[in-house]
């Protein structure tokens, strides 16, 4: 109450006989260097963030290598519950267990005209009028069947789209053709039916728009690699999350197993497909098509620091917490090293030779490594410490990134950060998935962090309007304005804390486990949640030295509902603030900086905003809440500026 009381008695003080509150900015002093690593990306294969979702393949179980192997193809008039063949089947068959494709089908016709098989996509395949569609596929024709029809279906059943592959011998070939689409359709389905009667066996049925990112072959989905390059971002942690520890250490993510021939890379189960029973995706598999080698290049392309997590042998503690017994540790360990090597190898080494073959001779210039997830425990440590000497011992350079648990305090975490500082750690992962009041309140947690000791990473975070992996959460203002205000705090302590990451990062609108999530998507569309206009307005603002910006000598830490954070861009002899108005009421704020006598008389003010705290933006409504810029004119000597009540303004001015 007291307390209470001073604050306003101060905020008075300082609020001028206009009814303006005055900001002291000191851009002569520098209190943090901000690091280029500071904004970044965590992506997860959760909610079809890959497949289904930036990894543009359209088949759904293009290999067969589901659990069911038929899952995803429909066959509308099968015989395969019938001794006679009257239209036609499709078999799976498995091939010999040391293969790494195991599935493929043998399909027999007898009725050309009655016998098809349907792919119906991940909850449908988007397809754009005037797009070309590549199509692949692998093929053994036994017998009758030359010609193969592959047909684009819109929701109507009419054909949007069509062509004929001709097919001959008796031996797996590759074979490839392009559709056309004649109309725009979200829910598209791929027939594939035969001119002749006969057999034929196929395998690895595939299509891909054209029009990917950067137009690579078998690539990203544009528009949602877009919406990640608007953001800057400064790394890009992957592929997760828990699904780098799996529910059992047999299915954690194993990266070697997600380079080479995507036909090569052995499928598995994605994690998230039964996690939650409110959410439950069967269908939700990893064809690592967007393997290792596409998350560096992806890296490479957003000029994000990469960030590979890799399993310390132990799966998911939240399910089964299988621990690979410390003596058999190694080749986890070997994984690592060897993960080091593929990225920043020489071509003439075993695994700097993979990552060539793949077009890329280069060096992907890895400087960062994640050691597990989410673990917690005295196993996670004794672990971590097996890891960090071998991979220090062969690559000094390399930053090794520890973590500290699920949550952001409490025993796990509190154990977790006086093993990490016993253990020298340099980076450590902190994650929050917190009320929004939680991120208003914790504005100040890194103020007294002990600065001696490692660094800090907020590798995921989001505030969570209803409750943690509650599939009520939404990204609304309230969560949004939330974390724009955590930021702030966040970037006056960019000296300890040298990268954040909101997570997860997407969301398919008919295929998600978790929410809230940073990007929505459908199959056509894509958009930015309030959340992540927020992120934007921090990363692609970020100065280089963050000063001090004070209300009666105090940094602005909700100090009557204000949050700020001032920084200075030597490159562009900026002074960059970012302020938060998290109370009910507009404010109008003068600024004294202190030192500068002049600065230019164009200011560029940022506001995003929302009328109410639930306002959220949606496909239909992509810019419900969005930043607005304006120039603001000034004499160059006093700035004044009113701020709405619930915004997070980003003012920028030349020195
Ligand atoms: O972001 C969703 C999940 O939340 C991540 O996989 C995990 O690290 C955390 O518990």
């Amino acid at each position: 109450m007291t307390r209470n009381i001073l604050a306003i008695v101060l905020i008075v003080l300082a609020t001028n006989l206009t009814g303006q509150t005055r900001l002291v900015v000191k851009p002569n002093e520098t209190i943090a260097e901000i690091q280029p690593t500071m904004y970044g990306i965590f992506f997860e294969d959760i909610n079809f963030a890959a497949d289904g979702g930036i990894y543009a393949e359209l088949v759904k179980n293009r290999s067969f290598e589901f659990f069911e192997p038929m899952m995803g193809w429909l066959e509308p008039n099968s015989d395969r519950h019938s001794l006679n063949l009257k239209s036609g089947k499709a078999t799976p068959i498995k091939r010999s267990s040391d293969e790494k494709n195991q599935h493929f089908i043998k399909v027999e016709v007898n009725d050309p005209n009655g016998y098809s098989i349907i792919n119906e996509g991940f909850r449908g395949m988007g397809i754009k009028k005037d797009d070309t569609y590549n199509l692949t596929f692998m093929a053994s024709q036994e017998s009758g069947i030359k010609h193969v029809i592959f047909s684009l279906l819109a929701q109507d059943g009419s054909t949007i789209g069509a062509d004929t592959v001709t097919v001959s011998g008796n031996n797996w070939k590759n074979y490839a053709t392009s559709i056309k689409a004649t109309k725009t359709c979200p829910k598209a389905k791929l027939k594939i039916t035969f001119s002749e009667s006969g057999t034929i066996d196929m395998d690895m049925i595939s299509m891909f728009p054209e029009d990917t990112w950067k137009g690579r072959p078998k690539g990203l989905r544009k528009d949602l690699v877009q919406l990640l390059a608007d953001m800057q971002p400064g790394f890009l942690r992957f592929p997760g999350g828990c699904i780098v520890e799996g529910r059992t250490l047999d299915r954690r993510y194993q990266w070697k197993k997600t380079v080479g021939p995507i036909d090569e890379r052995e499928n598995l189960v994605n994690r998230w497909n039964t996690e939650f029973t409110h959410r439950p995706t069967p269908d939700y598999y990893q064809s690592f098509g967007l393997g290792f080698f596409e998350y560096f290049q992806l890296a490479e392309d957003l000029g994000a620091q990469p960030l590979p997590i890799l399993s310390c042998g132990m799966a998911c503690q939240f399910n089964t917490g299988e621990l690979v017994p410390l003596e058999e540790l190694d080749p986890y360990v070997d994984d690592a090293l060897d993960l080091i090597e593929f990225a920043n190898g020489d071509p003439s080494t075993e695994w700097g030779k993979v990552r060539a073959d793949m077009g890329h001779p280069e060096p992907f210039n890895l400087k960062y490594l994640g050691i597990g997830n989410e673990q917690w425990g005295p196993e996670y440590f004794a672990r971590y410490k097996i890891f960090d000497k071998a991979i220090k011992e062969k690559y000094p350079d390399i930053v090794v990134v520890s973590g500290s648990g699920p949550f952001p305090d409490g025993e796990y975490f509190d154990y977790g950060w006086e093993q990490l500082k016993k253990l020298h750690a340099e980076i450590v992962d902190e994650h929050y998935y917190r009320p929004p009041q939680w991120f208003l309140d914790n504005a100040t947690r890194y103020d007294e962090y002990d600065r001696s000791g490692p660094k800090v990473f907020a590798g995921e975070y989001a505030a969570q309007s209803v409750a943690i992996a509650s599939p009520e959460n939404k990204n609304n203002w309230d969560c949004a304005l939330s974390e724009a205000a955590f930021i702030t705090g966040m970037e006056r302590n960019a000296d300890l804390v040298v990268m954040t990451s909101y997570a997860p990062l997407f969301a398919h609108i008919d295929g998600w486990q978790w929410t809230p999530d940073l990007i929505w998507f459908d199959n056509l569309r894509s958009m930015g949640s309030a959340n992540y206009y927020v992120q934007k307005m921090f990363s692609t603002n970020t100065g280089d030295d963050v000063v001090p910006i004070q209300l009666n000598g105090n940094d602005l830490t909700g100090q009557d509902g204000l949050y700020a954070t001032a920084s200075v861009k030597n490159s562009t002899n900026e002074i960059i603030l970012k302020l938060v108005n998290a109370s009910d009421s507009d404010k109008s704020l003068s600024f004294d900086f202190e030192g500068l006598k002049k600065f230019g008389k164009k200011v560029s003010v940022t506001t995003l905003t929302g009328t109410s705290p639930d306002d959220m933006n949606t496909l239909d409504n992509p810019r419900e809440i969005y930043p607005e810029e304006s120039i603001l004119k000034t004499n160059g000597k006093e700035l004044k500026l009113d701020i709405g009540a619930k915004s997070l303004v980003v003012v920028k001015l030349k020195k």
